[in-house]
């Protein structure tokens, strides 16, 4: 086989998903609530779609209805188990959308993964299989930048950075883009910053436009369009175990989300 063979039998063993890591280590962000609503939108929009759940908190799993006292397997099992991937997967109650779910025992992989071979990789290594049988997957991260963060980062493709529209904004934000060099540098080099999402805009508020001038003159054309609104229905889904798109499907939220899926779509040559 000639190099260039070789080189492009790689790729296509790399499988077909691309691979986004939802991602800022603050919390509060709407990194979960874009992780499940732009997560099941694609899925509505046809998409074949995969969340992994990487924080300890769970709230991708439990707001996606999933009971996590009664889950036996998580992506604890995946990073730290070898656990196959099919074997962690569940449905969710949309079509083509599935989840390995994250329980409180992930708190302790933080710690364990320390002495492990290969302990930045173990999730891109579990993932490498799934790559082939989804169209999308997305990671959400947990609110810190450490082992668990580094594990999403070093699995994706590509980053996607939800900006909450309040105060300091952007603080933290640097850091970030910091650390996804360093994984790029050392890692993972076809790492990039895919996009920019503002999220919880509030249009009575003049500080929810400034954010978002400040954010588009810093990002450019990596902000996306679609700006997600703060609204109680987005905040209510959750605890009814369902995304937006389910929940209320007429409201303000579902169709930020929905416009955010198709943008998504678009910026990936997906439509
Ligand atoms: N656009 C929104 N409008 C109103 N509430 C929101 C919105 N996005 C997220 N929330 C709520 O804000 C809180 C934090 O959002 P979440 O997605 O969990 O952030 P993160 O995962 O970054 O910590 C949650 O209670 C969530 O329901
Ligand atoms: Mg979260």
């Amino acid at each position: 086989m000639t190099s260039a063979e070789s080189s492009s039998a790689d790729v296509a063993a790399a499988g077909t998903a691309t691979v986004t890591a939802i991602a800022n280590q603050k919390g509060g962000v709407g990194k979960s609530t874009t992780t499940i609503n732009l997560g099941a939108s694609l899925a509505m929009q046809g998409d074949r779609v995969l969340l992994v759940d990487l924080d300890p908190q769970g709230n991708t799993s439990s707001g996606l209805g999933i009971d996590r006292t009664t889950i036996d397997r998580s992506t604890y099992d995946l990073l730290i188990e070898d656990t196959a991937i099919e074997d962690v997967v569940e449905p969710t109650s949309v079509r083509d959308l599935f989840l390995v779910p994250a329980t409180i025992e992930l708190a302790g992989a933080e710690i364990e993964l320390v002495s492990l071979f290969s302990r930045e990789m173990r999730l891109a290594n579990a993932l490498k299989e799934a790559r082939e049988d989804y169209d999308v997957i997305l990671i959400d991260c947990p609110p810190s930048l450490g082992l668990l963060t580094v594990n999403g980062l070093a699995a994706a493709d590509e980053v996607m950075i939800p900006i909450q529209c309040e105060y300091y904004a952007l603080e933290g934000v640097s850091q970030l883009i910091r650390n996804v060099k360093l994984v790029q540098q050392n890692l993972n080099p076809q790492l990039e910053v895919e996009g920019v999402v503002l999220t919880m805009y509030d249009g009575r508020t003049t500080l929810s436009s400034d954010v978002v001038e400040q954010v588009r003159e810093h990002f450019g054309e990596t902000t996306y369009r679609t700006v997600v609104p703060r609204t109680v229905r987005l905040s209510e889904a959750p605890s009814y175990g369902e995304p937006i798109e389910a929940f209320d499907p007429m409201s303000r939220g579902a169709i930020a989300y929905r416009e955010l899926a198709r943008e998504y779509r678009r910026r990936h040559g997906r439509t």
